[in-house]
């Protein structure tokens, strides 16, 4: 495939571009992809005349979250300063995009004699830039671009060189010349040597930068890789790195339920059928997860009961791992009381009424009976306590056939608040996937309610609910 050189194109289609990718938020490259699609489809719309001249970049403004829990869409450049401590820069550019960061390296000469520009550019999937001279970018004033083209700046590590070069507005150097070029904000995160760090000269250049407004994560004490010396001088983990600079790109989001103690099943059980054997079902945990990072997220206290799921915990929730209905129940119990229950989980209707002790063998005799019984129901138990019935008790129904009429039929049955009804269908692709078709039942005096949403992400219809949750308790939102 031939690759197209933006900086060799005329100077008004490359003013023309450049305007149109600074107000979609886009980098030039991205632009002309964009373009190029639209063109494919016959959806392209051309300006009447090309701008004579534009500004090389616009202000752009984060986009804020429409919904709690919601991620925004932000950029990181990430300069990668020549210190021990590299490698872990590539451990933050993981840590960032599990934040829905984008991220772009920029890695120091020196950089590169610890970690590879191939390593920063395959972890953050996006080409790794070096050269403050480079034929081969696409941007023609590349560090500009780099400067602008993002939402905040992290350096990482912050070596004393870089920070002294930043203090005395050096730009000999892509990474300098990056940060003196910048109007976004930066954060560093120093790392060196004790001595290094504790330098007069070191020293004055912190104070210069922190009187500038630049922001620093550590340098925390510990253990140098130096042996037998320790100190402050470790740069900050890949994890507080990350969470600060969350911190500066996102805007502190309302917590309509701070102060609200909610409790979420999630996930499937599995139901033993011999030591090695089960039954379970195809639930992913997808939506009891969204839900309680949703719920996190509007500031709520989080208990999480999870059967077996292949997801990561969300972060700032207790969880808590279950295999079976009965153990689900049992730690459900013992999370009352709470202020709000969300029953998301699939939680399984039968076990096996004698589960065998040893494996179960094949034998001439044919195969062994399996005879069930109903498990425990989790809901229903919940929704008919008396003392220590929450105030809001939701649960989910999983439907293949008869969805609102089955889920009204539930509602009644269960005796639980609401019912968030969804059509688990194999067509549908909810079970495993990461979408949801979902229908809110609540009662309304002797009525029920139907509200039904289109088809949104598993975290969007989380983000729904939690809004309504929220209303419904009493919290702004
Ligand atoms: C093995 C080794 C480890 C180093 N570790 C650090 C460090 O942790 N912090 C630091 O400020 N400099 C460290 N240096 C010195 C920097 O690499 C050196 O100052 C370099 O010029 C920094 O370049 P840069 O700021 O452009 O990345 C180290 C040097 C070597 C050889």
């Amino acid at each position: 495939m031939a690759s197209l050189t933006i900086r060799k194109l005329d100077e008004t289609v490359k003013a023309y571009l450049r305007l149109r990718s600074a107000g979609h938020g886009r980098s030039v490259e991205e632009e002309v992809r964009v373009i190029l699609g639209e063109l494919i489809q016959g959806r392209a719309e051309f300006p009447a005349a090309l701008p004579q001249a534009a500004p090389l970049v616009a202000a752009r403004p984060l986009r804020a979250p429409d919904r709690p829990g919601a991620a925004v869409q932000a950029r990181v450049t990430l300069i990668i300063g020549g210190g021990i401590a590299a490698y872990k820069a590539l451990d933050l550019i993981r840590r960032l995009k599990e934040r829905h960061i984008q991220v772009r390296c920029v890695l120091t000469k020196a950089a590169q004699q610890f970690v590879t520009p191939l390593t920063a550019s395959a972890l953050s999937n996006e080409r790794c830039y070096t050269d403050l001279f480079d034929p081969e970018s696409e941007f023609d004033a590349g560090h500009i671009r780099l400067a602008r083209d993002c939402d905040l700046i992290v350096v990482a590590p912050a070596t004393a060189d870089l920070m002294a070069k930043m203090a005395q507005g050096h730009a000999d150097d892509l990474a300098s010349a990056i940060l003196l070029a910048a109007n976004r904000p930066m954060l560093l995160a120093p790392a060196m040597n004790p001595l290094m760090w504790n330098n007069a000269a070191t020293r004055r250049n912190v104070a210069q930068l922190a009187r500038d407004g630049i922001s620093m994560i550590g340098p925390n004490a510990g253990e140098m890789a130096e042996a037998n010396e320790a100190g402050i001088g470790r740069m900050a983990e890949p994890l507080e790195i990350a969470a600060a600079a969350e911190r500066i790109l996102r805007p502190p989001q309302p917590r309509p339920l701070a102060g609200k103690r909610v409790l979420i099943t999630a996930g499937p059980t599995h139901e033993p059928i011999d030591p090695v054997r089960y039954i379970a079902n195809r639930s992913s945990g997808k939506q009891g997860y969204a839900i309680a990072a949703a719920a996190q997220a509007a500031g709520a206290d989080v208990t999480l009961i999870s059967g077996p799921v292949e997801l990561d915990d969300p972060a700032g929730v207790s969880v808590t791992r279950v295999e079976s209905a009965r153990d689900m129940l049992q730690r459900v119990e013992a999370a009352l009381p709470v202020d709000i229950a969300i029953f998301a989980a699939a939680v399984a209707d039968w076990r096996v009424a004698n589960e065998g002790e040893q494996k179960l063998k094949k034998t001439s005799a044919g195969m062994p009976p399996l005879q069930l019984v109903e498990n425990p129901d989790v809901l229903a138990t919940v929704s008919k306590l008396r003392d220590k019935r929450p105030p809001l008790v939701i649960g989910f129904a999983a439907e293949t056939e008869h969805l609102i009429d089955n889920a009204k039929a539930k509602l009644a049955r269960k005796g639980c608040d609401w019912i968030v009804a969804n059509d688990v269908s194999p067509a549908t692709g909810v079970m495993g996937g990461d979408r949801n078709t979902v229908h809110l039942l609540r009662r309304a005096g002797a009525d029920i309610d139907v509200d039904s949403w289109p088809v949104m992400t598993k975290e969007q219809v989380a983000a729904e609910l939690i809004t309504r949750v929220a209303k419904a308790v009493g919290g702004s939102s």
